[in-house]
């Protein structure tokens, strides 16, 4: 996955109509994203960052503009063609982790893996549950567990199938420094280990330290791109 562009947006804008007003959350961007490296986008509440990931992961299209995933333009496919492609390639970590409450811990990620057409995967759910700490766990409902548990559990379903692109909108907005710390390891050893697209959102300046690239917005325009030492280890990991 290294070397290539994973993610290219070209002049890319999305404009919300409520009640008559429009406001143009994501306005005008350009940006490639190398394959395999880590990215944070920061920037003040209301800037258009949870818009801009979900352009990127295809969860929603743009008003204007393109958003190459690789070499497929996403932002031309329909939503039956983006859904297969997020299910096949993406892994989503958002902060409320939105596990279905009626399969356990285990089942959460298996069935990941399920919608991805491998069964059991070899015992993936298994070895994502013993390396994220989860063993006690595994057979609880999401209500049985505690939030940073709830987290975990979310982060390895995100992970199971092993996705080219890893997109997270807080996902540790609700941990405290310890847990946070912890899920992110895991993230950015994830993506390591997979040689994936690691792209979150935080408020967070020490998470986003921890990051190869830092990409700020401000009025759903780019404000800064800032790379860090790490960017040409990763890009290579
Ligand atoms: N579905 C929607 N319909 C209408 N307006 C929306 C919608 N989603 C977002 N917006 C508006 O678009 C702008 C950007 O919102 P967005 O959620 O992307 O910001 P954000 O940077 O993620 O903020 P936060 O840090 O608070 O999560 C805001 O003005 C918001 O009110
Ligand atoms: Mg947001």
């Amino acid at each position: 996955m290294s070397g290539g562009i994973a993610l290219r947006l070209e002049a890319l804008s999305k404009e919300y109509r409520v009640a008559g007003n429009s406001v143009r959350a994501v306005d005008g961007i350009d940006l490639d994203i190398e394959a395999g490296s880590s990215v944070a986008i920061v920037g003040p509440s209301g800037c258009g960052k949870s818009t801009l990931l979900g352009l990127l992961g295809g969860l929603e299209r743009p008003t204007e503009g393109r958003v190459w995933f690789g070499e497929v333009e996403l932002s031309a496919l329909g939503e039956a063609k983006r859904a297969a492609l997020r299910r096949s390639s993406i892994g989503f970590v958002f902060q409320s982790y939105d596990l279905l409450s009626f399969l356990t811990a285990k089942e959460n990620i298996e069935f990941q893996l399920a919608l991805t057409g491998q069964a059991s995967g070899n015992g993936r759910a298994q070895d994502l549950i013993e390396r994220l700490g989860l063993d006690e766990h595994s057979e609880k409902l999401p209500d049985q567990l505690s939030g940073g548990q709830r987290q975990r559990v979310g982060i390895a379903r995100a992970l199971a199938h092993r996705p080219a692109l890893i997109l997270g909108d807080e996902p540790t907005g609700e941990l405290d420094t310890e847990s946070s710390v912890a899920a992110m390891d895991l993230l950015l050893e994830a993506q390591k280990a997979l040689g994936a697209t690691l792209v979150v959102v935080t408020h967070d300046a020490d998470v986003a330290a921890r990051f190869g690239r830092v990409v700020s917005l401000r009025d759903g325009r780019l404000a800064g791109d800032t790379r860090g030492e790490l960017e040409g280890s990763e890009a290579d990991a």
